[in-house]
């Protein structure tokens, strides 16, 4: 939708985000020439900065974050001619009035706005622009999450914000999205004839999506305490690698064709109620352990007060749908787990009839293994014979076809998620953005399971840190016959 923006703002532009992530993408952006010629970047946040002192400080983030080899005095010149700054905060009339004319003054084509402030400014920031007219045409909102707490809370935000933007003007991040790991599996399911037969219920016997963390909480613990790992983790990024990975194929690949098909999964998600969240779906908090050999302190004393919130989930998920039908998804992500590690593990059926077995040789059944972090890695397990001459016939091992991404594409770069991200935003492509229906959907799944928690009285488990999660979580799988691939 629209043409190219020329006035990016970013409202909280001093924030932990912009200085992590948001301005080192934008440099990234600079330097290899791809922000448009004439576009102008709009800081805005409570800080008392002037456009020099905002300026002076994203140099010195970028100085900061990028790395050595790949700044370059002329780029960073080149971003920090585009930077103005406006200090505004929402309940603040006047500052608000100096901001729109700020953005009025700058712009001379579509503005895109980035909120990346608490979500509960989202709605009053919205109404505050439409109120000076800077919400009609040409203009996008992007929105960071979590959108809400609940369903209830994100229908509120949701509703604010489109009273202002056009559902297609709204461009919801989940940062998932911009990797390249994530943009892959569309690439590697539909573009590829090979697999497409054998993803489904006949072949594949269970999927699991890991996203394991080795941090805590980072300094970030009065915005992690009232989230969660289900509300952080799970029900954005956990669930859009569900959809990408359990989608029927889009007809094309464009934003209402995608996101269509990832609704379509998020609604064939089976609740889990009251009655299946005891079984179903495990909430561990890690205590004081050690993570890559170093001794790191509970949750409770990074929080520095009591909590019942959880910073590991485990949960089998189920799709009821023709494909999906009958086939486990177990997902589960935590903090301060032994190492960090993002996969997707499709493992197929077992071989119908073995030839071996009175040979005494185990057929390991294939499986497929996505890796998105650390590293990039695919990998399919493959029984092989061991070369030999073994008198009871024959010998096998698994052994993996494995393509090493990082180091097949070494001479590309790799992007930070928001160079993908804002340049679709720029440009007005909201394929890798989440459509409101899909984040209503995300959560009225995952409400019901905190309803079943809260039901039935159960706090999270206990979790040593540099550990797997708590063991009910292996519990779960095991009862079901499976186990957690490590
Ligand atoms: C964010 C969460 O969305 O994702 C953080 O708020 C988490 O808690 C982060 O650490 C993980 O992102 P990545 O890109 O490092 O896997």
């Amino acid at each position: 939708t629209g043409n190219p923006a020329n006035l990016l703002t970013i409202f909280g532009a001093t924030g932990d985000l912009a200085q992590r992530m948001l301005l080192p993408s934008l440099y990234g952006l600079q330097r290899d020439g791809l922000l448009p010629k004439d576009l102008r970047i709009l800081g805005t946040a409570r800080s008392e900065l002037d456009a020099q002192g905002f300026r002076d400080s994203v140099a010195a983030t970028i100085e900061q974050r990028v790395a050595a080899g790949e700044s370059d005095e002329a780029s960073i010149r080149d971003l920090l001619e585009r930077l103005d700054y406006c200090a505004a905060a929402v309940d603040d009339e006047a500052s608000m009035n100096a901001l729109a004319d700020a953005i009025a003054k700058a712009r001379n084509g579509d503005v895109v706005y980035h909120l990346s402030t608490a979500p509960r400014f989202y709605a009053p920031i919205c109404e505050a622009l439409g109120q000076r007219g800077l919400g009609g045409a040409g203009t996008r909102v992007l929105l960071e999450k979590p959108i809400g707490h609940d369903l209830a809370s994100s229908i509120a935000i949701n509703d604010g914000v489109t009273r202002v933007f056009d559902e297609d003007r709204v461009f919801r991040v989940d940062h998932y999205l911009g990797k390249e790991g994530v943009q892959n599996l569309i690439s590697l399911r539909f573009g590829n004839a090979l697999f497409e037969p054998l993803w489904n219920a006949r072949h594949i016997e269970q999927v699991q999506i890991t996203v394991a963390e080795t941090v805590g909480v980072e300094g970030r613990g009065g915005y992690y305490d009232s989230s969660g790992a289900m509300r952080d983790m799970l029900q954005n990024h956990l669930l859009q690698l569900l959809c990408l990975t359990a989608m029927e194929p889009p007809a094309h690949f464009d934003p209402s064709a995608v996101r269509n098909e990832k609704l379509k999964v998020l609604r064939s998600l089976r609740l889990i109620g009251r009655n299946e969240v005891g079984s179903e779906s495990v909430a561990g908090q890690y205590t004081a352990g050690a993570v890559d050999g170093v001794a790191v302190p509970g949750y409770l004393s990074d929080l520095g007060h009591a909590s019942h919130t959880e910073t590991f989930v485990a949960l089998r998920a189920h799709i009821d749908n023709w494909r999906w039908s009958g086939v486990p998804f177990y997902l589960r992500t935590g903090k301060r787990m032994p190492r960090r590690c993002t996969e997707i593990y499709l493992q197929f059926r077992a071989v119908p009839h073995s030839i071996f077995a009175t040979s005494g040789v185990r057929v390991e059944p294939n499986a497929m293994v996505i890796l998105l972090q650390p590293e990039e890695r695919i990998q399919l397990t493959l029984m092989h014979k061991t070369p030999g001459l073994d008198r009871n016939g024959l010998r096998l091992a698994q052994v993996a076809l494995d393509l090493d991404v990082d180091e097949q594409f070494a001479a590309h770069r790799r992007r930070l998620s928001y160079e993908r991200l804002y340049l679709d935003a720029i440009e007005g492509n909201g394929t890798l953005f989440v459509r409101r229906d899909e984040t209503e959907a995300a959560w009225q799944w995952v409400d019901a399971i905190f309803d079943g928690w809260k039901a039935s009285g159960s706090t999270p488990k206990p979790y040593p840190a540099g550990t797997w999660g708590p063991s009910s979580a292996v519990a779960m799988i095991e009862r079901h016959g499976h186990s957690w691939r490590e």
